[in-house]
């Protein structure tokens, strides 16, 4: 027992070292790389899925109901069993699907009955989530979970055309969704208004020719596909930006039409099972903006196209891509430009900070998506600075422990935190294996966090802002501050869309650059008014809530919910 105790204090200071990072980093200006906190032992499902819900500040995670088990049993009074299969009387008496807190950890059981097995999901207007597909009788179902205390999964199964397994669902400008996609679904369509169904899915002939098979002889194929879960952004234009394998596009989804067609990007296979990463960069916006918008979009790793033929057939695994390419997606003659990470990232996330850089977390750095089909985790998350010089992009940030990799996910919270989440590699819920189903929950403080940095944030007084806020109007955000004055040129008013995380790809993640108007200091003492230009439409940003973040000289505060329509 001394000694344990000797050994604890002997490594706490080295672990302070560690975590605030070694001097001339040069991240965040002070050389802090982050933070890794453990918040929870056991998220009772392991979170394939993840998403912030408005209002309530609570993380859904849901995983699959096929292995018809979890951590988290359902509540016996209050959600009884529910019978798989009447004929030999199985049943599943098993939380899928819960409400994690990012306060305090706890967990609320929820009851989800449709398999949601690689699934789709995005907001409403509203602040409810909408999910769509999965596996077998979950493929074709639409779900629909309110915010409000004590409600459940309502569920669909016949709403969908065809089954949307790997299927990505964006969001519109009139605050609709599209789905597109998914295994043997070369098409896409509309999610019809709840409780009704669809008869007809419109075919994309894109998605039949961006799928990878290996021919082996004799008309015999073996299946890779690469292009599941395909990348699909809102333009700010109101396209869908589509990006499938190697090949992308800008689309119109209601007059199917290809409106411009960009490079192929050279390098490998970028979508399911080759999982590459990729974000819609910030939109930067301003109190009087141009006709034309513009947007870069970034797709970073993934695999070489065979690598999932030689992980199935021979155990072996192949390195993960290194390369990013950027294209400026409004652009006529828009061309791929490539970077390099400082490793290989396949099934990583790409997460969209408050400041308007991109953290590039979990994944591996051998093999693709699919059982066991990876190793060595890829413990190192790198800051992608949006806005520094190409060549000077990428900044490697503190280590993590545990292995994120196939299943796993991040989720960006109100604080600038990330919660990170899930990997489960195995077919079922395994402990004793070398990378067992994972339940532990963390998040990582990105270099903004620096606790040298704290006294910049600013504290938004939520009950005098403007927190429903109308297109092309000006609205105010009032901040207590330990500042006598702000600059205008030191703040920047953002506003991030919370995503829908699963097998490295953010459904709907979206950050908005306010333009500024201007800044009152010291409306009340100590506290300053800041007047921000909304976003214009909702081509540029579709109704629905958002966190409202204020950056002062690079330093994000607490955000607020605000809700645009
Ligand atoms: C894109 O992928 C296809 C199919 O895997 C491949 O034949 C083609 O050469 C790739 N294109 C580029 C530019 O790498
Ligand atoms: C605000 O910042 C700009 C640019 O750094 C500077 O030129 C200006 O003098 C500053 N204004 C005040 C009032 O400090």
């Amino acid at each position: 027992m001394a000694s344990m105790f000797f050994k604890v204090l002997c490594i706490l200071p080295l672990l302070l070292v560690s975590a605030v990072g070694a001097p001339g980093g040069r991240v965040g200006g002070l050389g802090y790389k982050g933070k890794w906190e453990l918040v929870s032992q056991n998220s009772g499902v392991s979170a394939m899925h993840a998403m912030l819900l408005p209002k309530i500040n609570k993380v859904l995670m849901y995983d699959a109901t096929i292995w018809r088990i979890s951590k988290f049993p359902l509540p016996p009074q209050k959600m009884p069993c529910h019978m798989v299969d009447p004929v030999n009387k199985i049943q599943d008496c098993w939380c899928h699907s819960v409400l994690f807190d990012i306060e305090n950890s706890q967990l609320q059981a929820l009851k989800i009955e449709t398999d949601t097995w690689c699934s789709s999901g995005g907001l409403t207007v509203d602040g409810n989530l909408v999910s769509t597909g999965g596996y077998r009788g979950g493929a074709n179902t639409a779900r629909y979970l309110s915010t409000c205390k004590n409600c459940d999964w309502k569920e669909y199964p016949t709403a969908l055309a065809e089954p949307r397994w790997y299927a990505t669902q964006v969001t519109l400008p009139d605050g609709g969704f599209v789905v597109v996609g998914g295994r043997d679904a070369f098409s896409y369509e509309y999610i019809p208004r709840e409780g009704l169904s669809n008869k007809k899915a419109i075919f994309l002939p894109f998605l039949r020719d961006t799928s990878d098979n290996l021919p082996l002889g004799n008309n015999q194929f073996f299946r890779i596909e690469n292009n599941l879960y395909p990348f699909v952004h809102l333009a700010p234009d109101g396209n869908l930006f589509i990006f499938a394998n190697n090949r992308s596009m800008l689309f119109n989804p209601a007059a199917n039409k290809v409106v411009r067609e960009y490079p192929a990007l050279s390098g490998g296979s970028r979508n399911y099972p080759s999982s590459g990463m990729s974000v819609l960069l910030p939109i930067k916006l301003y109190v009087d903006n141009p006709k034309v918008i513009p947007a870069d979009v970034l797709v970073c790793g993934g695999a070489q196209w065979d690598a999932y033929y030689f992980a199935e057939t021979r155990k072996q695994f192949l390195p993960a891509l290194r390369d990013c390419g950027r294209l400026s997606l409004m652009k006529p003659n828009a061309v791929w430009k490539k970077e390099v990470m400082p490793s290989g990232r396949v099934m990583g996330d790409m997460t969209i900070l408050p400041t308007g850089d991109v953290l590039m977390i979990n994944g591996a750095k051998t093999g693709t998506s699919a059982w066991g089909y990876a190793e060595e985790p890829n413990f190192v998350p790198v800051l992608y600075k949006t806005k520094a010089k190409r060549g000077n992009r990428f900044h490697e940030l503190a280590a993590g422990t545990i292995p994120r990799m196939y299943h796993s996910s991040s989720v960006l919270l109100p604080d600038g935190k990330v919660l990170i989440a899930g990997s489960n590699t195995n077919n079922g819920y395994l402990y004793d294996v070398k990378y067992p189903t994972e339940l532990r929950v963390e998040k990582f403080s990105p270099p903004y966090l620096n606790p040298k940095l704290a006294k910049l944030r600013q504290e938004i007084v939520v009950d005098t802002s403007n927190k429903v806020i109308n297109y092309g109007k000006r609205f105010r955000v009032n901040v207590r501050s330990k500042e006598l004055g702000l600059n205008k040129s030191d703040l920047k008013v953002t506003m991030f869309a919370p995503a829908f995380t699963t097998h490295g790809i953010s459904m709907n993640q979206r950050l908005l650059m306010l333009g500024t108007v201007e800044v009152i200091n010291n409306v009340w003492p100590g506290t300053h008014s800041i007047i921000v230009a909304a976003p214009p439409s909702g081509q540029v940003a579709p109704p629905g809530y958002y966190l409202l973040y204020v950056v002062y000289k690079g330093v994000p505060g607490v955000a607020m919910w605000v809700q645009i329509k």
